[in-house]
């Protein structure tokens, strides 16, 4: 199969194109920079700048994981735009793909699986929260919303959509974790704020798994809550990396000064969702890593 990935990359992506190569499948990757990218990816991955470039390679299967960091820098006006627009631009870019070949060829690759966030949601506080949770109003709300509305347009040229609104990554060499390594490792790791915020998450093998299950299962379609069966607290986050490590994590940061060194994007760390994986658990999909001990063993040795 040939399979289109945007956002192929990065931290999902590589992990993705690994596996997707190993089972003999073809990979397609959009990329800002393909001569600075191509050592990340498998060799023989055709890279190419634009979502339209490939209209002369018709994928079966578009996997769209692109976006600027929600983390990069602070959310100034400008910021918010770019989060947004570095998602929706290149998804109508798959929309109009899909356009262009139904017009050639008669047909739009068959399946595309685009990826969102927890942060459709926005806070939950301690609601248990499945697919059909409202949403609390706020700008991760809107991001999200925004992205998966454009990825609707696909359904129009016939591709099936599935969404998967993913947890926080886990994996060794990339993503929050590494991130938050460093501290801990030093004993100075603590939980943020109250800690009793959620922290959905999910061990980046099993991510892969879901993007292949999605991809395969042709029954399948709409959000889909992509993150691990046991989601935790920050506090139990905390405590469980700080004992993985052998350290201690005494050192608790205060929401005000989270707020006041990041802002609104404070809100990532300070607010969260007991998010499920209903949707994916009642199609059968069973997780490799379904507690956080077991993702923490295997990432952390
Ligand atoms: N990792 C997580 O914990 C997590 C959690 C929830 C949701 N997600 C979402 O899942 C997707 C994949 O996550 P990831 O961790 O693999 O992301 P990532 O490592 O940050 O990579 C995403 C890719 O998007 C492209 N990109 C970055 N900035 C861009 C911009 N301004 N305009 C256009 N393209 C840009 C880059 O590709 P090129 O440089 O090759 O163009 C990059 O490799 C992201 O959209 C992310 O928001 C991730």
């Amino acid at each position: 199969m040939r399979v289109l990935i945007t956002g192929g990359s990065g931290f999902v992506g590589q992990a993705l194109c690994r596996r997707l190569e190993e089972a003999g499948h073809r990979l397609l990757v959009v990329s800002r920079d393909p001569d600075g990218v191509r050592d990340r990816l498998p060799a023989g991955t055709d890279i190419r700048r634009s979502v339209l470039d490939f209209v002369d390679t018709p994928p079966d299967a578009l996997v769209n994981l692109a976006g600027e960091s929600i983390a990069a820098r602070r959310w100034s006006d400008a910021q918010k735009e770019r989060l947004i627009d570095s998602r929706v631009n290149i998804t109508r870019d798959l929309a109009m793909l899909c356009e262009q070949l139904t017009a050639t060829r008669g047909r739009a690759p068959s399946v595309m699986v685009s990826a969102s966030a927890m942060g459709f949601y926005g806070d939950q506080g301690e609601r248990l929260v499945t697919e059909d949770t409202p949403p609390h109003d706020e700008f991760a709300h809107r991001l999200c919303a925004r992205w998966e509305e454009v990825a609707g347009e696909v359904t129009t040229f016939g591709t099936r959509l599935a969404i998967l609104r993913l947890g926080l990554v886990l994996d060794a060499g990339g993503g929050t974790l590494q991130k938050m390594l460093p501290p801990f490792k030093l004993g100075l790791g603590g939980r943020f704020g109250h800690g009793r915020q959620y922290m959905p998450w999910v061990h980046r093998q099993d991510l892969v798994s879901m993007i292949l299950f999605l991809i395969e299962r042709d029954d399948l379609d709409g959000p889909f809550n992509g993150s691990a069966p046991n989601p935790v607290t920050n506090a139990e986050f905390t405590r469980s990396l700080a004992r993985h490590l052998h350290r201690p994590a005494m050192l608790p940061v205060p929401a005000l000064v989270l707020e006041s060194a990041f802002g609104e994007m404070s809100r990532l760390l300070l607010t969260g969702a007991d998010m499920r994986p209903r949707r994916l658990e009642e199609a059968g999909f069973v997780f490799r890593f379904p507690t956080l001990d077991e993702a923490l063993d295997d990432i952390l040795g």
